[in-house]
């Protein structure tokens, strides 16, 4: 069983897809850390991340097993992640390493931007999270900075908001809903509810393949 999980920063779509993994006894693929790990490579190099050339040599440069999601979290390596996310060159070099992923005996979960449309096209399950912008700002400054959150709130929601506009617009597998997603909204949902709701997307998705 493949699941495809989309959606947009701080969408809650990481921490639901590797709890339905844990769930599902599946392995799980943050694809947002394979762009983000391209563009930080070329942030400590000092490259300019215009730079196709050099993009596609990071991306290409990338090892799965080596990965450092807390090094690659912050909201900098996020911007220039979505940068390099629209070189068509880049997307490509990432495309077959996260095919070979989804295509793991027994299935996988993978989340991203474009995982339903581009990736797996053909997953069983494909959910697309969403939220609000006030709900993902708020989210993503309670996780970077916790008590002092207020303070980040109106710079982390530009920084989401020119990021959803890059992705949405860029020309190549622009983020979009795949059109047989079911769109989860979390907006008003806690943690617990949204895995929750997912589940049961998850059962009424997958009655086909019992059947
Ligand atoms: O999900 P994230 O915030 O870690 O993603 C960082 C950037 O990577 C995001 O702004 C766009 C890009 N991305 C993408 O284009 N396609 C994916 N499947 C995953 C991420």
């Amino acid at each position: 069983m493949i699941i495809a999980i989309d959606g947009p920063a701080a969408s809650g779509k990481g921490t639901l897809a590797r709890r339905l993994a844990r769930h599902f006894n599946l392995p799980h693929l943050d694809t947002g850390l394979l762009y983000r790990a391209t563009a930080y490579a070329m942030l400590k190099k000092g490259e300019d991340l215009a730079d196709h050339a050099a993009a596609v040599a990071a991306a290409r440069g990338l090892n799965l097993s080596t990965l450092d999601p807390e090094l690659l979290r912050g909201g900098e390596v996020g911007q220039a992640a979505s940068i390099v996310a629209a070189i068509p060159q880049v997307r490509a070099a990432l495309r077959d390493l996260q095919r070979d992923f989804a295509s793991t005996p027994g299935g996988a979960v993978l989340d991203g931007r474009d995982i339903g449309t581009e990736i797996c096209p053909e997953a069983d399950i494909k959910i697309f999270v969403t939220a609000s912008l006030s709900a993902r700002a708020l989210r993503r400054a309670n996780e970077l900075y916790g008590q002092t959150a207020e303070a980040h709130l109106a710079t982390i929601r530009d920084e989401i908001q020119a990021r959803d506009e890059r992705d949405a617009n860029r020309a190549v597998a622009p983020f979009h809903a795949a059109p047989d997603a079911v769109v989860l909204d979390t907006t008003e949902l806690d943690r617990d509810g949204a895995f929750a709701a997912a589940l049961s997307i998850v059962d009424v998705q997958a009655r086909p393949l019992a059947s």
